[in-house]
């Protein structure tokens, strides 16, 4: 499937997280402080909470409802009570347009 347009650039704000849906297939989308943007997936695996309403620091995504973490990078929780990760997406910006490609997502394992 090709990556699909989910926003402009010009639309996110630092430190903040985004919700789109590609396919039915709901992602968060952050540009994160130093300016890159990053794609995962948007429920919390503890609960079926959308994680874009949550925090961004750094790289992490923080859960509004119990305060796990998620690596925007790799996905995994880094604190409980979330111990399983959601999927990473690959994001490739062309000019101001952010794509997105539901089918393509990071492996996971590397980094924290
Ligand atoms: S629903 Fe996200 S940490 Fe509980």
């Amino acid at each position: 499937m090709p990556a699909t347009k989910v926003c402009s650039l010009s639309e996110l704000a630092p430190d903040t997280a985004k919700r789109v849906e590609v396919d039915g297939v709901p992602i968060a989308v952050v540009l994160d402080s130093a300016g890159t943007v990053h794609a995962i997936g948007d429920t919390c695996t503890h609960g079926d909470i959308s994680l874009s309403e949550g925090f961004v620091e750094d790289d992490t995504l923080e859960c509004w409802a119990h305060g796990s973490k998620f690596s925007l990078t790799t996905g995994k929780p880094l604190t409980l009570p979330a111990y399983e990760p959601v999927p990473v997406y690959v994001v490739t910006l062309d000019g101001d347009d952010v794509l997105i490609d539901p089918s393509v997502t990071v492996p996971s394992g590397a980094g924290r």
